[in-house]
């Protein structure tokens, strides 16, 4: 039987904004949980999801769209938000964007298209607010989603200076069928120290006879009654929240703010269960530490690079520990073990230097990931330390030789030393970091670092 699905209303909503990097599963997650109606994703951009496979993940519980060049998770969502997240696009292209959403749309409740973002790499590629002045595109692109899904279309937009013009451009694009509109109450140039324009969104909600969604009020909302003065000033019964909400989530709460360190936590547990990766956690968790990353266990946690590192720092590392174990044994391909996709055609590289090393049953490998967090001093890289323990043991005329080869945007080493060679399993983002961690390997099978250094300091990984 086809599932039915409630089609989302947008009326009297309070909603999660959508924010690069910020509006990942943990932190919608978190947004509901504290009262947020909708959530919106951070921006995907239609190449990268062009470029996703589709995924069941059973160990998670999730749906995950995974960058199939390099295995890394694009888009990770999950049955509790299915009908309330709101997959927001960058595009600047009919079909593309159709593709995407026709590829979605059975795991979101709607799709939103960016036309405020005032970034370089958006107007360059015609995307975000580029659309607000090629509203011919911005038509066809709307256009061409309603009529191609059976879920909302939507579009979020920044005001111009003539409110007059707003409200044309508005009504414009509300001619194409969209559900609703979201207005960032900022011109394209005007930063968000600005005053939001409150006055030019009042002005279109009065007009249109959809929903308009207000954004930008985040400089003066500072607790929950506060939503209610924003929905007032700009006459808009939904809003959407961003910055307040990626400093401290809890604004959504109707029974008042709590201290960062329970967000932070209850952040880290979703962080957790959803695997979600290491630099995007500190990414959100340091937004909310903010001015705090002074103080001793701010500093701490600029220092840390692994999810069970950050954990240690509000006494979840135990619970990290043990969801990871759960989750290895159940079979998780984490990072760690990303696996470059061409690698994995082994005809076709027969004569490469991946397969020349990879053939080679005399080579030591381990996984050991190089994090840099981890090294306060030049001299106590790898590759530095492995060239002075050869000068120290009278190896002088032993010089480690380095060889790197790259996949989909990852990089592994092998070091030859003496006529043995070493490597990492670990694929790396760079060449740098691969010779490191090739460097690792070799320093550890010297023993001139032992194993359970590696593993503690989160380096080794199993
Ligand atoms: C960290 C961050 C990332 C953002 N990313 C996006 C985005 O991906 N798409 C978008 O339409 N707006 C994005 N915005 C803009 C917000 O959605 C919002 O319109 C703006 O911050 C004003 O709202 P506020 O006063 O509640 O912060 C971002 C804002 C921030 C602070």
């Amino acid at each position: 039987m086809a599932e039915t699905r409630e089609y989302l209303n947008y009326e009297n909503k309070i909603i999660l904004a959508p924010m690069v990097r910020v509006g990942t599963l943990p932190m919608r997650l978190l947004a509901l949980d504290y009262g947020a109606d909708i959530v919106y994703t951070e921006e995907l951009i239609d190449f990268k999801l062009l470029r996703a496979i589709r995924r069941e993940n059973d160990v998670l519980g999730t749906i995950d769209y995974i960058d199939r060049t390099d295995g890394t998770v694009i888009f990770r969502t999950c049955s509790r938000e299915k009908n309330r997240v709101v997959l927001q696009l960058g595009t600047c292209d009919p079909t593309r964007a159709l593709k995407i959403a026709q590829l979605v749309e059975k795991d979101v409740a709607a799709i939103d298209i960016n036309m405020g973002c005032p970034k370089k790499f958006s107007l360059d590629g015609g995307m975000g607010a580029a659309l607000l002045n090629n509203v011919e595109k911005a038509k066809s692109i709307l256009k061409t989603l309603v009529e191609g899904i059976n879920i909302p279309v939507t579009c979020k937009i920044r005001v111009f200076d003539d409110v007059q013009k707003t409200i044309e451009l508005c009504e414009t694009l509300v001619s194409t069928g969209i559900s609703a509109i979201a207005v960032h109450g900022r011109t394209i140039n005007e930063r968000p120290q600005h005053t939001n324009r409150n006055e030019t969104i009042r002005a279109v909600a009065k007009q249109l006879k959809i929903p308009v969604i207000a954004s930008g009020g985040s400089k003066d909302i500072e607790k929950y009654s506060d939503i209610a003065k924003f929905k007032k000033e700009t006459g808009c019964n939904s809003v959407m929240l961003a910055r307040c909400a990626e400093w401290n989530c809890s604004i959504f709460r109707k029974n008042g703010l709590l201290p960062i360190d329970d967000v932070i936590k209850s952040y880290l547990k979703y962080a957790v269960d959803y695997d979600n990766s290491p630099s995007n956690t500190k990414y959100c968790v340091q937004n909310i530490i903010r001015e705090l990353q002074e103080t001793p266990l701010g500093k701490k946690f600029l220092s840390s690079q692994t999810l069970e590192q950050i954990c240690e720092l509000w006494d979840m590392d135990e619970y990290c520990r043990i969801k990871s174990k759960e989750y290895y044994e159940k079979g998780l391909q984490g990072r760690f073990h990303v696996t470059p996709a061409s690698s994995l055609d082994k005809e076709s590289d027969k004569n490469s230097l991946k397969r020349k090393h990879e053939d080679d049953d005399d080579m030591t490998v381990m996984r050991c990931a190089f994090l840099r967090g981890r090294y306060t001093s030049d001299i106590d890289l790898p590759k530095t330390r492995l060239s002075k323990w050869l000068r120290d043991n009278g190896k002088n005329e032993i010089i480690p030789i380095y060889n790197t080869w790259y996949e989909d945007k990852l990089f592994r080493s092998v070091v030859t030393v003496d006529g043995k060679k070493y490597s990492s399993t670990y694929w790396e983002k760079n060449k740098k970091r691969a010779e490191q961690g090739a460097a690792l390997v070799c320093l550890c099978a010297l023993g001139v670092i032992d194993e359970e250094t590696l593993t503690k300091g989160g380096c080794l990984l199993r």
